[in-house]
C-alpha cells in the first residue's frame, strides 16, 4: 500500500509532521520511516544469493578514509551459535533466528597492512578503535535496510558485547578485533509495531544546542507513547528498587534501565584487545 510521508511520519513520531507534504513516499523513505525491529522469524534459510547481496550492500557503507574496517563473523556451526545464545538467555532470538552474525570493528586488518609495506602504524588512540566501531555500525545498519527492502527483518544485539570476552573465544576474535553488535535475520513469522521516536525539536537542534524544551518535549513524549502502547506493569523495570509506577513511560523506563551497570567489563575487554583508548 502506498502510503505519504506525512502518514508514515505520524506513525514514527505520534503527531504531525510540520511541512507535510502530501506526496507518496518513495521507496527508500518509505523503507526507512517504516522501520521496525523484528525477534521472531519463520524456520526458512535466507537464500544465499540473497545474503550475499546483502552483506555487499553492508560493505557499500562509506567508511571512515576508506580504510574499510568491519568484519563480519557468520556464526553457522550450530554449537557456536548455542554458546553464543545461552550467554543471552532473555532473547531467545539469538539463538533461534534463521542467520546470525557479528559485525566487528577490526582494526588488525589495516596494522597488517603497515607490517606488510614496511610503516608503522601511528595511530594507537581512542579514534583507531571509534573509526572501526563507526564503520561496523554503518555496515549493519546498511545491512539491516537492504534486508527490510526485500521482505526480511532484523534484530542488532549488542548484548554480545555484554560478554565480549566470551565471544570473541567462540568466534576466535584476535587482537585489535572487538564484537561491535551481534544481528538476527530472517523472515519475520508476523508483524512487530513501529517503535515511536523522540520529537525531532528534542534531537535536532539549529546553529546551537539548545535542550531548554527537553522536559516538555518529554512528557508529552512519553504520554503520547503511553496512548499508543502502555508498558504493562509486569514489564517495569526494577520494581524491587523503584517501585511500581502509577504511570510507567518512556524516560522512567529507560531511567531505570541505565540506573543499573551494563557492559561494564567491555573497557578492560577493547583494552586487552590492544586498543588505548586515551
Ligand atoms: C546497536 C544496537 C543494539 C541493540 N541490541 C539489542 C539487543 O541486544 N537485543 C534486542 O532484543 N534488541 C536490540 N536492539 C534493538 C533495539 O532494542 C531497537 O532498535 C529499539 O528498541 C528501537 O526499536 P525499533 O528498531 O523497532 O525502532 C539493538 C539496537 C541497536 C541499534
Amino acid at each position: 500500500m502506498t502510503r505519504t510521508i506525512t502518514e508514515l511520519y505520524t506513525r514514527r513520531f505520534g503527531h504531525d509532521m510540520e511541512a507535510a507534504p502530501d506526496d507518496a513516499a518513495g521507496e527508500v523513505v518509505a523503507a526507512l520511516l517504516s522501520h521496525r525491529t523484528h525477534r521472531r522469524f519463520l524456520p526458512d534459510p535466507v537464500p544465499d544469493a540473497l545474503l550475499e547481496t546483502l552483506l555487499a550492500c553492508a560493505y557499500s557503507a562509506p567508511s571512515k578514509s576508506d580504510l574499510q574496517q568491519t568484519t563480519v563473523v557468520r556464526v553457522i556451526d550450530e554449537d557456536k551459535r548455542q554458546d553464543v545464545a545461552e550467554l543471552v538467555p532473555d532473547m531467545p532470538w539469538i539463538g533461534a533466528a534463521p542467520e546470525f552474525m557479528v559485525f566487528c570493528g577490526d582494526s588488525r586488518r589495516i596494522r597488517r597492512i603497515c607490517e606488510r609495506r614496511g610503516r608503522p602504524f601511528a595511530n594507537d588512540r581512542l579514534d583507531a578503535f571509534f573509526n572501526a566501531t563507526v564503520d561496523a555500525a554503518m555496515a549493519m545498519q546498511n545491512l539491516i535496510v537492504a534486508a527490510e527492502s526485500e521482505g526480511l527483518g532484523c534484530c542488532p544485539i549488542s548484548a554480545v558485547r555484554d560478554h565480549a570476552a566470551r565471544v570473541s573465544e567462540t568466534l576466535r576474535l584476535p587482537d585489535r578485533v572487538f564484537p561491535v553488535a551481534g544481528l538476527c535475520l530472517g523472515y519475520p513469522s508476523g508483524p512487530a509495531h513501529v517503535s515511536m521516536r523522540l520529537p525531532l525539536s528534542a534531537t535536532v537542534h539549529v546553529d546551537t544546542y539548545d535542550d531548554e524544551a527537553l522536559e516538555r518535549d518529554l512528557d508529552d513524549y512519553d504520554r503520547r507513547r503511553d496512548a499508543r502502547y502502555t508498558i504493562p506493569d509486569a514489564k517495569q523495570k526494577h520494581v524491587e528498587d523503584y517501585g511500581t509506577a502509577g504511570f510507567y513511560g518512556w524516560s522512567e523506563d529507560k531511567a531505570r534501565q541505565v540506573s543499573k551497570p551494563e557492559g561494564d567489563d567491555f573497557g578492560a575487554f577493547v583494552r586487552r584487545q590492544g586498543f588505548v583508548l586515551e
